[in-house]
């Protein structure tokens, strides 16, 4: 199953309900995003995935029934992105962040072309750092509060 789509715009309410499920736990701010801010996010990030080397990539998880969560690519050197991802409360736990990452390392490495692709969690997120080890992240040493982990494309075999 593709777990990964583009945005569109008829997104927005479904996005305001992703991020309205984890307000103050994993969202920057501890205010609810409401509809408008949820269009302006979305129409933001489809501009975004208008420039040809897009800088932040943000694409759906959609698991065939509408969005049910959201994953980001963000390019921070020709060589390496940031990934990010978050997932509607009521739909964790059936695999949908794992296999959405799967397909996002594949874009990183194929359509971005990234050698490396770094992602981090707070202490305690566990089923975050079980969805990145699951993936082949490996931990790196964090000088600060986060959980840092690195996954770097597989070098191909010749012959
Ligand atoms: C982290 C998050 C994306 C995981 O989504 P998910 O779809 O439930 O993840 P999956 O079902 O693919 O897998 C989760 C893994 O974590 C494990 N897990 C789930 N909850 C857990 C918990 N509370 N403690 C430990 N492990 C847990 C699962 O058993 C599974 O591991 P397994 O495959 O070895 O059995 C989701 O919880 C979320 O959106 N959290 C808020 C946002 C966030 O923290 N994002 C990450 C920071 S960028």
């Amino acid at each position: 199953m593709t777990l990964l789509r583009e945005l569109t715009t008829a997104d927005a309410p479904a996005v305001q309900r992703v991020y309205g499920s984890v307000a103050g736990r994993f969202a920057a701010t501890t205010d609810p995003m409401g509809p408008a801010a949820a269009v302006a996010w979305t129409t933001y990030v489809l501009g975004q995935g208008r420039i040809r080397m897009p800088v932040r990539y943000s694409l759906a998880i959609d698991a065939g029934d509408g969005l049910i969560g959201l994953i980001t690519l963000h390019r921070t050197t020709p060589d390496e992105a940031e990934i990010g991802y978050v997932l509607h409360r009521d739909a964790r736990g059936r695999g949908y962040a794992t296999g959405a990452v799967a397909e996002a390392l594949t874009l990183a490495f194929t359509t971005l072309g990234v050698r490396s692709v770094r992602a981090r969690h707070r202490p305690g997120n566990d089923a975050s750092g079980r969805v990145l080890v699951r993936n082949g992240f490996m931990r790196t040493t964090s000088p600060d509060h986060y959980v840092r982990y690195v996954r770097r494309r597989e070098r191909r075999l010749s012959g």
